[in-house]
């Protein structure tokens, strides 16, 4: 007997839904194995029917590596300093801010960007609020040999937040801003570790230019990029059911947030990220910005 069913999500190979896995339990290490090729094959697992706490989600995080701990205390939730929050939140009377509502890749600024992200529901709003998520190795498949020629070996500057950015980020407390790193240097084309497809790694937030060209044609290159990369061809939307826990591999799916429901109502859900593998990023990318100008 199989110790799970799987179904893909959509047609094109991006995302699938996991039924009979008890995430809450110990996951032996066959099972933590299985888990992991079916992630590096769909990119998103929607994990249906889990009731975790905090600390039991911190656990189910782990099946796909260590995690990385939140260093912006202020959107830490209580109890687990591995697990922190995501919800809809009132800065100023009636503005609210949504924490990642447009497309991007989480962390990329940093010299070792996460793994993965997961988010498990705790309060979900009666409409709307669904995560979308667009597979950038198909992205990357479907583009012309000629921008494959153009692109080959580029590298993108990723900023905290990019002067082109089209969302505003947080303002960052005295402390985040302490321990922010120099921008990240990353390849605009990458081969995933696990599954060995090539990938475009972008992010309409964060990207500030690209090492060698000058700004213009820079952003004209990346926006172009993005343009493409965001098809709905490409798209998994989630739409999220209590119970859920969905995982996404950072580095070949860029997601978005929608604020589309009613801000009197909470959407709340935990969220950890997963730590990559430094050795990786170190070699494809530069180690700041002041040693790849210098
Ligand atoms: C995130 C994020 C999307 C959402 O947690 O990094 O972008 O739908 N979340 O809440
Ligand atoms: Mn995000």
């Amino acid at each position: 007997m199989s110790d799970y069913t799987i179904s893909p999500m959509t047609t094109h190979g991006t995302g699938a839904e996991i039924r009979g896995v008890d995430l809450a339990k110990p996951i032996d290490a066959v099972l933590i194995k299985k888990l992991n090729a079916e992630f590096a094959k769909y990119h998103v697992l929607v994990f249906r029917d889990q009731k975790m706490s905090a600390a039991q989600f911190a656990a189910a995080g782990e099946i796909f590596g260590p995690l990385l701990s939140q260093h912006h205390k202020d959107v830490r939730a209580t109890g687990h300093p591995e697990v922190f929050e995501i919800r809809n939140t009132e800065v100023a009377p009636g503005e609210y801010r949504i924490s990642g509502g447009s497309w991007h890749t989480d962390h990329s600024n940093h010299p070792c960007p996460p793994r993965a992200t997961a988010l498990h529901t705790v309060t979900l709003p009666s409409y709307g609020g669904d995560t979308q998520f667009v597979n950038m190795h198909l992205a990357y498949d479907e583009l012309t040999a000629d921008m494959k020629r153009r692109i080959e070996g580029l590298k993108a500057i990723h900023a905290w937040e990019s002067r082109y950015t089209p969302r505003k980020m947080r303002k960052l407390s005295e402390d985040s801003a302490k321990v922010l790193p120099p921008p990240g240097i990353h390849p605009l084309v990458r081969v995933h570790p696990e599954n060995g497809g090539k990938f475009l790694y972008l992010n309409p937030v964060r990207i500030d230019g690209i090492i060698g060209m000058e700004d213009g044609p820079a952003m004209a290159l990346v926006n172009e990029l993005i343009a493409h990369a965001t098809q709905q061809k490409y798209e998994y939307r989630h739409k999220w059911v209590m119970g859920d826990m969905v995982i996404w591999d950072d580095r070949s799916v860029m997601h978005q947030a929608n604020g589309d429901y009613d801000m009197k109502e909470v959407r709340y859900l935990y969220r950890i990220m997963v730590q990559d593998n430094p050795a990786l990023w170190a070699a494809e990318g530069e180690k700041t910005w002041h040693a790849a100008s210098a």
